[in-house]
């Protein structure tokens, strides 16, 4: 059917009058507006007055083919409803350029700028068609717990949960904190990841997958960390490090061309966006492609595969390293690659995708499979344009006394995890998985540089508005 001459409602908020008889309106369900046009002399003057930027309205009205241009398609309004006024003097999002660091003080406002509406349009699509890749395939979506008993992975960055009175902690003979007096009966914390629980899972379910918020109290004031943040965490029974790496790279692949397919005009609008904040930029510190033309790259090109002492070769002999251009530079095998290291290896050196496998396993966790060598894991981290790692995974160490000696290295509580070795006590199998950071992953996609604008309330050191 036409959509012209159609009668129809229409809700939402005014993004701009003008000449009294324009109203730009937006529902939120698109970057598009649609145009109302008033004739304000049928109207009480007291009600067109009422009109301005950011008020919430109802108006009933005829499409009709539209005569400026702008739009195909106009409202000819018939009747108007105010349901909240919006008073201008005091608005804080005014018609024109707000920075970044404005709007995230305003967190609360920011999603009715058109940028900050399409980022969290693409955020819901990128979590959609990351639950359908995986339905897909075949895999069960787990809900790990938010509330955890292990300290497993994140030792000395966890959030504590208590429920004992700050004021009174009640101390035990020894002078320790009783914790049986706690909610649980025993140290509780947030989770830093639903790892070890997804691994349990799969040992029956074969694939599952979580997707839930972790979080970490490190002290990272980066453009990349989050206190809170939302993981995806597939664990796979019967797989290897190849299988690993071929899930998380179809992955990745599958949701961003899903994106590209279904968030075309967001899409273009931050690309648009990007292309103008380049120019503002010097020559040096441009992005050498556009939004859209990474995103097809990273859907078009096999992501490299390389070791991690290939990767050191590379970068002890890199100009930055050789003229001390890095903040930390390289030297030996065996120390931890940073940020730098690994936007060089991807964005100088290989110019794609990287997917950097076998680290030493001192710098890695203790549940990753021990390679023939002693002295490396099956790990693979992916490296991507402009953001660094956004997959962190491994093989897992399936062989029990191997899993023990290690722990017992690390220091890891072996009574405690007895529910963790119980899964190589009974019917063990090689399996591996990994970890996708979302907001990394929306921050690839959007083009955004700071990870604290694609997340609705960040939550960093320091600040836990809203
Ligand atoms: O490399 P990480 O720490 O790996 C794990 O937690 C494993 N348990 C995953 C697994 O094998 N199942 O974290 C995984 C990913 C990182 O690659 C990064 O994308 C993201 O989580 N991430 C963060 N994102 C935002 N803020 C932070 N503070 C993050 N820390 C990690
Ligand atoms: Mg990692």
């Amino acid at each position: 059917m036409e959509p012209a001459g159609q009668e129809i409602t229409v809700m939402g908020w005014v993004r701009s009058f003008r000449s009294n008889r324009f109203v730009a309106l937006n529902d939120g369900s698109t970057l598009g507006n649609l145009q109302l046009v008033v004739d304000f002399s049928q109207f009480d003057e007291s009600l067109i007055k009422r009109i301005a930027v950011g008020t919430a309205i109802k108006s009933v009205g005829k499409l009709v083919v539209s005569q400026g241009a702008g739009q195909k398609m106009e409202l000819q309004v018939e009747s108007l409803e105010i349901f909240g006024d919006c008073d201008a003097s005091v608005y804080p999002l005014q018609p024109k350029k707000h920075s970044m660091e404005f709007l995230r003080q305003i967190a609360h406002l920011r999603f009715r700028t058109n940028t900050f509406s399409a980022i969290f349009r693409i955020r819901h699509a990128l979590a959609f068609s990351i639950h359908e890749f995986f339905h897909k395939r075949g895999f069960f979506y787990l809900h790990s717990p938010v509330i955890t008993g292990s300290d497993a992975e994140g030792a000395g960055e966890m959030f504590r949960v208590t429920t004992l009175d700050l004021k009174k902690i009640p101390f035990t003979e020894e002078g320790e904190i009783n914790f049986k007096e706690d909610f649980f009966s025993k140290p509780t914390n947030l989770t830093v990841s639903g790892q070890l629980e997804a691994e349990l899972a799969a040992l029956a379910l074969g694939q599952v997958y979580t997707f839930g918020p972790t979080f970490r109290a490190e002290n990272s004031n980066t453009p990349r960390h989050l206190a809170e943040f939302w993981m995806i965490e597939p664990e796979i029974a019967f797989a290897d490090l190849n299988d690993d790496m071929d899930l998380a790279e179809d992955l990745l692949k599958y949701v961003i061309r899903s994106v590209l397919e279904n968030c075309k005009e967001d899409l273009q609008f931050l690309h648009d966006r990007e292309q103008e904040e380049e120019k503002q930029k010097p020559q040096n510190e441009r992005n050498e492609m556009s939004l859209l033309d990474r995103l097809k790259f990273c859907v078009e090109n096999q992501f490299e595969r390389l070791s991690y002492t290939d990767a050191i070769e590379i970068l002890k002999n890199s100009t930055p390293n050789k003229k001390r251009k890095f903040q930390f530079p390289v030297e030996n095998w065996g120390t931890d690659l940073q940020s730098e290291h690994e936007r060089y290896l991807v964005e100088k050196h290989f110019k794609k995708p990287v997917i950097l496998i076998n680290y030493p396993k001192q710098i890695k966790a203790f549940y990753m499979r021990q390679n023939e060598d002693d002295k490396t894991v099956a790990a693979m981290d992916i490296l991507f344009p402009g953001i660094g790692e956004i997959v962190g995974g491994s093989q897992r160490e399936e062989r029990l006394d191997k899993l023990e000696t290690r722990m017992q290295e690390m220091h890891i509580p072996v009574e405690e995890m007895s529910w963790y070795l119980d899964t190589r006590r009974f019917g063990t199998c090689p399996h591996a998985g990994f970890g996708l950071g979302f907001e990394r992953l929306v921050l690839f996609v959007t083009g955004m540089s700071n990870i604290r604008d694609v997340i609705p309330f960040p939550r960093f050191p320091g600040s836990a508005e809203f």
